[in-house]
């Protein structure tokens, strides 16, 4: 039985709904999963010695990954690279398909560049679209991105661009990267 690590950050509830599915998939194969808050683990720390595998997640808000995310990576880069390892993000621009690639997604070449943890697997997830539930100032942000890649600008539209059998095939995935992996 493996255990997997499923840390990430949510701005809106829409990336913890994505690894929560994760959690589920790896459930439902028969193995352990936790999921963890990024800034519960770097205030409390993690017990990595009950990991197989860590998944990271994150969702780009305004162009860039919370303060919360950088913090994660700078204080578990030894731990993490320790371990068979996964990161998604979490964008509307990758509900087109080049987007939705990591070579085609700048935000996850963005991660790349920047993090001091490089991992060893990466994956994108197209989010959602939710005008009703966000302000004034968060709808026209996303408008202006909308209006640039000809998505939808109606402020009453809610969508969810998130293809759940592409997260559960994703899962299934992750709990093979320790056969592709070599545990450092
Ligand atoms: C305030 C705000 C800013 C966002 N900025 C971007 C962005 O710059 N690029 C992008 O592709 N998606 C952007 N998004 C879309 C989010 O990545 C998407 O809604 C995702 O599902 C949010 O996940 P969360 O609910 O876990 O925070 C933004 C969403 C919000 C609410």
């Amino acid at each position: 039985m493996k255990h997997v690590l499923m840390a990430y950050y949510s701005h809106a509830g829409h990336t913890a709904r994505i690894a929560r599915t994760i959690q589920q998939a790896i459930v439902e194969e028969g193995h352990v999963c936790d999921m963890m808050e990024m800034m519960e683990c770097v205030r409390e720390g993690v017990d990595w010695s009950r990991y197989n595998i860590v998944i990271v997640g994150s969702p780009i808000v305004y162009g860039v990954y919370n303060k919360v995310v950088w913090e994660f990576v700078e204080k578990f880069r030894a731990e993490l690279d320790a371990l068979p390892n996964s990161f998604f993000n979490v964008t509307v621009v990758a509900r087109t398909p080049l987007k939705a690639t990591p070579e085609g997604n700048r935000y996850l070449q963005a991660f790349i560049k920047r993090s001091p943890w490089k991992p060893r697997d990466l994956k994108c997830f197209a989010g959602k679209v939710d005008y009703p539930h966000w302000t004034w100032y968060q709808r026209l942000m996303i408008q202006l991105i909308m209006r640039i890649t000809d998505g939808p600008t109606d402020p009453s539209v809610i969508v969810d661009y998130t293809d759940y059998e592409d997260v559960k095939d994703y899962a299934r995935h992750c709990l093979l990267l320790d056969k592709f992996q070599r545990r450092r």
